[in-house]
């Protein structure tokens, strides 16, 4: 059956983007649909089916509300409508923090069901052996240090990170335990900028920042902040380089007028007999 699926020579490999470490930074969009990777695909290094898919497509207060199931099902769409970057799948909460064999178990299916090239895990040096044991199953991970969504109810909010010595100290140790587990890269999220430029000058795995440093070796933005379709407050750390809230917000008034006034359907759109016509 003829398909309109992309089709490229290959895909970027956690390997080559290693390998990117202090070259040109690394670009990466979070996706969570067919159409979307699409549209990306073409343009980024990295594509994330990010955790965050449970608050942007799903209402949840926080990233909380993922699960496997929701995980394995946009990472599947993802990889349907993508064929050059390199697909990274977030492990939800709740699917790999307790014991190794249950993260390796978790990290497989997420592996195995959806195509992906790699997976995502929150924390340092809470979830070393985590890594450590996913890597040596077979499957790549990205890591996450800094501020950790997943761990907001445990905080108490979104705390940014490396404000104290103190914590400074602990996510320099989080990135190096993430770096010694095997890690290929590792995300680093709402931390003050010297320490994630610090982060990323003493680590040979590449950064990938949000809310973090220009000096990480790639940024990672989630797509709807990206084009401006975030509905609720906008984070200081995004840039939106569209404003799709106003273009759908106008197109569903537009489209709302024209069937009150019976201008949609017009003859063009309809099915109309030739002697009728
Ligand atoms: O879930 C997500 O989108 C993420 C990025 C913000 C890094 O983890």
């Amino acid at each position: 059956m003829a398909s309109d699926a992309p089709v490229a020579a290959r895909r970027i490999t956690p390997a080559e983007l290693l390998a990117r470490k202090g070259g040109v930074p690394i670009v990466c969009l979070t996706a969570y649909t067919y159409p979307i990777a699409r549209l990306l695909d073409p343009h980024v290094d990295l594509i994330l089916v990010g955790d965050s898919v449970a608050m942007v497509l799903h209402g949840h207060a926080n990233t909380l509300g993922a699960t496997m199931d929701m995980m394995v099902a946009h990472g599947q769409a993802v990889m349907r409508g993508s064929a050059r970057a390199c697909v990274v799948v977030d492990m939800p909460a709740g699917s790999y923090e307790d014991t190794v064999a249950n993260a390796v178990a978790s990290a497989q299916r997420i592996f195995d069901e959806t195509g992906c090239h790699a997976v995502k895990l929150e924390g340092g040096t809470a979830v070393a052996a985590q890594i450590a044991a996913i890597v040596a199953a077979g499957i790549p991970v990205m890591g996450h240090i800094g501020l950790l969504p997943q761990w907001v109810e445990k905080e108490g909010g979104y705390k940014i990170k490396g404000r104290s010595d103190e914590n400074i100290a602990a996510l320099l140790a989080d990135a190096r335990a993430v770096e010694a587990a095997g890690a290929f890269s590792v995300v680093i999220e709402g931390t003050m900028e010297p320490v994630a430029a610090e982060i990323s000058r003493m680590l040979a795995i590449p950064t990938i920042g949000i809310g973090a440093s220009s000096r990480c070796d790639g940024q990672v933005l989630v797509i709807d902040d990206a084009v401006g379709l975030t509905v609720d407050r906008v984070p200081k750390f995004v840039k939106e380089y569209a404003h799709l809230r106003d273009i759908v917000a106008e197109a569903a008034a537009a489209y709302a007028a024209d069937v009150r006034n019976r201008a949609f359907p017009a003859p063009e759109h309809l099915f109309i007999p030739k002697d009728k016509a």
